[in-house]
């Protein structure tokens, strides 16, 4: 990763002043490239999407998409559709060509827009490999998508968003053959779940009821329960994208009975299952929780 930053950043400078992006008249004005023209190694590529477990039900958006090879391979060897979006318009032809040759202008379209004007709302699949900077700059949008999205990017991390996957590997023909490593990280856009939670159930014969305080770190999620107005401590917690599970053991009737609460979060409510266990008690019910108070 040092390496392909030191490279990046070499010929940033170098890059972002060619002829052909500063004085180029279908730039707007303000319209600077973010970050220099690296390809991808295409074993790269291909790591990036099986990390991301693209498939032809997926919609893949590449920013700062080059030569196109990432929207491009996603087509042909998924059925994915995509598109990306490049400021360089000699970027922008190579990349139609590359459609071209690989069958899948069906499916795959490029533009020459700024990424950060970019509506990413359309995607399951979000591909950069841009700079810490720029994906510093694209967080905030990036964590406001659909829950579910998948990001993956080349080389560069997200700050303390630490990705959900992380893989390092070789690439002979990194940086025009001088071969190096490339990292690959995955994260999964997480829903926002921080805030009050309230939810009943039956239990024992008798209704119970929970409310459940959640905090949140990105993806990273604990808190605390209170069953029928007495305290429980969560045991565990995972987010992953719209998927809750939440695990811990309260009194039900004077004996603990353990909770494992699995469901799906849709805004303000969540809706799932519960498996209760304790020494009387084994039962699997169904689970909702609406939320009564967001976090501030
Ligand atoms: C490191 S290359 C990556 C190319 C391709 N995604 C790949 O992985 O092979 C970054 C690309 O982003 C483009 N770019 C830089 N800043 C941009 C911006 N603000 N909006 C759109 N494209 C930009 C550059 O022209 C360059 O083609």
């Amino acid at each position: 990763m040092q390496l392909a930053l030191q490279v990046l950043k070499k010929v940033l400078p170098a890059a972002a002043c060619t002829a052909l992006l500063c004085s180029s008249p279908v730039l707007a004005a303000g319209d600077q490239p973010s970050v220099p023209y690296v390809p991808t190694p295409q074993a790269v590529v291909e790591r990036m999407l099986a990390m991301a477990k693209v498939t032809a039900g997926d919609y893949l958006i590449d920013l700062g998409s080059g030569d196109g090879r990432i929207v491009v391979t996603a087509a042909s060897k998924y059925g994915a559709r995509g598109f990306g979006v490049d400021l360089n318009p000699e970027r922008i032809d190579e990349a139609n060509d590359n459609a071209r040759r690989n069958r899948v202008t069906d499916k795959v379209a490029f533009y020459q827009r700024n990424l950060f004007d970019t509506d990413l709302s359309q995607a399951t699949v979000i591909t950069m490999y841009l700079l810490p900077r720029v994906n510093l700059q694209l967080r905030p949008k990036l964590l406001d998508l659909k829950p579910g999205t998948r990001l993956v990017s080349h080389d560069f991390d997200m700050g303390d968003w630490k990705a959900d996957e992380h893989v390092r590997m070789g690439a002979n023909d990194k940086f025009s053959g001088a071969g190096g490593e490339s990292d690959v990280y995955l994260w999964i856009v997480p829903a926002k779940v921080a805030g009050t939670w309230r939810s009943r159930l039956t239990a024992a014969g008798k209704p119970q009821t929970y409310e459940i305080r959640l905090e949140q770190k990105y993806q990273s999620v604990g808190g605390s329960v209170r069953v029928n107005g007495k305290p429980a401590l969560i045991q565990g917690a995972k987010l992953s994208g719209a998927e809750l599970t939440l695990s811990f053991t309260a009194e039900i009737n004077g004996a603990p009975v353990k909770h494992e609460f699995s469901g799906r979060v849709d805004g303000g409510r969540m809706a799932g299952e519960a498996a209760l266990s304790g020494k009387q008690l084994a039962s699997r019910v169904e689970w909702i929780a609406e939320r009564t108070e967001a976090a501030r």
